[in-house]
């Protein structure tokens, strides 16, 4: 986009807006011209999800309105569960797309994959090892955690000595926690549950995770990838995406207890992805037309166009190894102890002696740029977050990665 627009955006959408009815735009060079310029005019969005979209994306959320049956629909849904096969590396799982938050998979697992009284192990490496622990228990399991210290993942060793203690029908793991930016090893975490306990379903929270870091679903042995469209998806928020491995299916039509849950069961929802993938509509509850569009033009950036998935996952790592050099040479610290342990598609930076996040956010958002503030019970007014996921790591023509650093150095040089 010209600097023209980048200087003056606002009036670029209103000059654009007279010109002619929003709705004669769509579709023509001009409507991709507008959404640059609504993208443009807003600051630089490096929370850890939801994060910025492409202007195709935002472009297929302004389609008009479809029914969810209508025969151009059917093979968008159905191209979707393919290549969300793709993205998590499976051939052989089963993907269910639902309208619905991250939190939604949780559920999904939940319900439909361990029956009240049975164990589950979580292993906990922030934040969101506990709200996936309150969701399991409330279906009735009954969890255990294996708790690492703030900054670090859970041990194989402190793993391996709870699967021998106790029958686990799951183990989860988060495989980012963006209360820490903590990266758990997948697939070491998966070779130990097949070592020492070789019917507990591995699950593996991927919310801030799928396609920002390396994920190998079949072949590390994960039995259910669970996540959302707003991180490294790319997409607005509103869709739960799981993709369950043939054991969990298994576990799943073996179950004697009943569902739990009215909108989260597979019972529902497995004829329905079947009958999409098959080129059939089916009907239990309305999908998100216009969020599959968009997900779907996501999904065939990621999957079907330059940069590919491998160089994707590099180029995040570039990103993220940019932010935390930067940091390291400002004397920041950040929250993950070990750098092999450090998520690529986020950041989490202890702030300097004597500074909070009033003293800080603000001046990142005077940079132009939108960070987090702490998350974390124990340490949340001591550090902050910034998200470097999908087009801001991937799309270097945007400059997200050259402004996140600029204002780095900017808010912590004043600060000094
Ligand atoms: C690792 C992780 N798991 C689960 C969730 C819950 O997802 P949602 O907020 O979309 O329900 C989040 C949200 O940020 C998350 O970061």
């Amino acid at each position: 986009m010209s600097t023209h627009f980048k200087q003056a955006p606002h009036k670029c959408v209103s000059i654009l807006c007279c010109w002619t009815d929003v709705h004669e735009l769509r579709g023509c060079s001009c409507w991709y011209l507008f959404l640059a310029c609504i993208s443009a005019s807003q600051p630089a969005y490096s929370v850890p999800g939801p994060i910025e979209v492409s202007d195709e994306v935002l472009g297929a959320l302004a389609l008009p309105s479809q029914s969810h049956v209508a025969a151009e629909f059917v093979p968008i849904f159905g191209d979707c569960l393919r290549m969300t096969r793709e993205v998590v590396m499976s051939t052989k799982g089963q993907p269910f797309l639902i309208s619905g938050s991250g939190t939604l998979g949780w559920d999904q697992v939940a319900a439909n994959l361990i029956q009240p009284g049975e164990n589950a192990l979580v292993l906990h490496s922030g934040y969101f090892g506990d709200s996936f622990t309150d969701c399991l228990e409330t279906y009735g399991a009954k969890v255990d955690q294996v708790k690492a210290e703030i900054g670090a993942a859970v041990s194989q060793d402190a793993l391996e000595a709870a699967l021998k203690a106790k029958n686990y029908r799951l183990v989860t793991m988060t495989h980012v926690d963006t209360s820490t930016g903590v990266l758990t090893d997948a697939k070491a975490v998966a070779e130990t549950v097949q070592r020492v306990s070789p019917d507990t379903l591995v699950i593996l929270d991927g919310v801030c995770s799928v396609a920002s870091e390396e994920l190998r679903m079949d072949a590390w042995g994960i039995d259910v990838v669970l996540t959302a469209s707003q991180k490294g998806l790319g997409v607005p928020p509103g869709l739960s995406i799981v993709v369950a491995s043939p054991a969990a299916i298994k576990v799943f039509e073996s179950r004697t207890a009943p569902i739990g849950s009215y909108y989260a069961s597979w019972k529902k929802w497995l004829p329905i992805m079947k009958a999409y993938e098959s080129g059939k509509p089916a009907y239990f509850a309305t999908p998100p037309v216009n969020l599959i569009y968009a997900y779907h033009e996501s999904l065939t950036q990621i999957t079907k166009k330059n940069p590919s998935l491998a160089e994707r996952i590099a180029l995040h790592r570039a990103a993220s190894a940019q932010v935390k050099d930067t940091a390291a040479a400002l004397g920041l610290k950040q929250v993950a102890l070990d750098p092999a342990s450090a998520a690529n598609g986020m950041t989490a930076l202890y702030y300097p002696e004597g500074l909070k996040a009033a003293d800080v956010v603000p001046k990142f958002a005077e940079q132009g740029v939108v960070v987090a503030g702490g998350l974390h019970a124990e340490i949340k007014d001591r550090y902050f977050r910034i998200g470097h996921m999908g087009v801001t790591a991937v799309d270097a023509q945007r400059g997200d990665m050259q402004r996140v650093t600029d204002a780095l150095k900017a808010v912590f040089a004043s600060s000094k």
